[in-house]
């Protein structure tokens, strides 16, 4: 019974540390995924700009002291400002 209950504690135990790796690669992904491979402006870059005000993808560019190269990273940028944008106001992201 005691080696029965100390296998289910591992278990557990385990379960919850592998859970803690998995969320924390996530958000290891998520900060490093490459929105501009032109300029190499990552989500931490965009967070950074944003944080410094810029509202648009021109705006995040500017911040890492670059212009557009073939514009294809616009939508990604952008839809990631709008993301912060929603969470910093999630009453009135909700009502827009
Ligand atoms: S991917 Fe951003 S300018 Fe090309």
């Amino acid at each position: 019974m005691v080696l029965e209950t100390l296998y289910f504690i591992l278990q557990l135990v385990l379960t919850i540390i592998r859970k803690i790796i998995d969320i924390h690669s996530q958000l290891v992904y998520i900060n490093t995924m490459i929105h501009c491979v032109c300029n190499n402006i990552n989500t931490a870059k965009v967070d950074a700009a944003q944080q410094r005000g810029a509202k648009t993808a021109q705006d995040v560019q500017a911040f890492n002291g670059c212009t557009f190269n073939c514009g294809a990273c616009k939508d990604s940028i952008q839809s990631r400002l709008d993301l912060l944008k929603a969470e910093s106001r999630p009453g009135l992201a909700a009502a827009e």
